[in-house]
């Protein structure tokens, strides 16, 4: 069933356990998410940041809305780092059912200011919103202590930040980023700041940037010809502390990028002649689902639906 983010994330913080919100741009990667997720009775987030509304408008938005209606789990259809307030309405009018409201760029007063605009007109559609607050982004390993503070999520903002905007849910800095490079050795996640964050706060927080980068994934990626550095991601016992502490949302977008490229290697390495379509987006479907599977077990959402 399709339904808003506050419906799945309200009971994650409640019982302790992550829901990932899976990025899409496609049928075969929306596809396996939310039969992922029915496989294992699993609450979920799919996801569309305003590149994959670009790219697939609103066939795509309509392929994720029509799986959910007919999910025999909750699934909610959620925009990613909406950049304004006519991005948010846009998504809302497409048929999304969550919004995020990025305007963390600007300082307090400007971020708090947009966010209650978006808040203001999607619950007035019964519609949840995400906003964020600190700077998300590679903490290198030489930027010393005081420096990191500057750039993570201050516990007693967030607390001002969520009284002065009605956020529903809140996407928090913790040393995490976008993309396969998040840093060498153990990726930095900071559990005492979401921790005390959660502590303060009583609403759902969200972690960008969660992939997990699996090596075993990174490993076939290059036998399969793929080029790709030194890739790492979140350690799994690293994001299932994070759920522990109230982390209910959970982004992951490379790894699954990742999974179908390897998928679709594989198959073009393994077999020169194939160009069915169905052969190579299909194998990359299956590897999809394998990563969303093996996601949904550490974030502990697995039988909740
Ligand atoms: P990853 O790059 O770690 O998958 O993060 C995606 C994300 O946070 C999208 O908002």
């Amino acid at each position: 069933m399709l339904v808003t983010g506050n419906d799945i994330l309200i009971p994650a913080r409640a019982g302790k356990y992550g829901v990932g919100s899976f990025n899409t741009n496609n049928m075969e990667i929306t596809e396996a998410i939310i039969h992922t997720a029915e496989k294992l009775r699993s609450p979920v987030m799919v996801q569309m940041s305003e590149g994959a509304i670009k790219y697939g408008g609103q066939d795509l938005a309509n392929i994720v809305i029509d799986l959910a209606t007919r999910a025999t789990v909750p699934v909610a259809l959620h925009l990613d780092h909406g950049s304004s307030y006519e991005s948010a309405l846009n998504a809302i009018r497409m048929g999304f059912t969550s919004v995020m409201i990025d305007a963390s760029h600007h300082d307090f007063a400007g971020n708090v200011a947009e966010t209650r605009r978006v808040v203001e007109a999607a619950h007035a559609m019964g519609i949840s919103v995400e906003a964020e607050i600190g700077r998300l982004g590679g903490i290198e390993e030489h930027i010393v202590v005081d420096e990191k503070d500057a750039f993570l999520t201050d516990p007693a903002e967030a607390v001002q930040f969520i009284e002065q905007t009605g956020t529903d849910y809140l996407a928090i800095a913790i040393g995490t980023s976008h993309g396969a490079f998040k840093g060498k050795g153990r990726p930095y996640i900071d559990h005492a700041r979401i921790e005390k964050i959660a502590g303060m706060t009583g609403i759902p927080l969200v972690a960008h940037g969660s992939s997990g980068v699996p090596q075993e994934i990174v490993e076939r990626f290059r036998a399969a010809g793929g080029e790709i550095g030194d890739a790492a991601g979140i350690a799994d016992e690293d994001l299932q502390r994070a759920t522990g502490f109230g982390i209910a949302k959970v982004n992951v977008d490379t790894d699954l990028r990742l999974a179908s490229t390897v998928g679709i290697r594989e198959v073009l390495q393994a077999t020169p002649k194939e160009f069915d379509p169905r052969k190579i987006l299909g194998r990359a479907r299956d590897v999809m689902a394998q990563v969303i599977e093996h996601k949904m077990g550490v974030l502990g959402s697995v039988g909740k639906a």
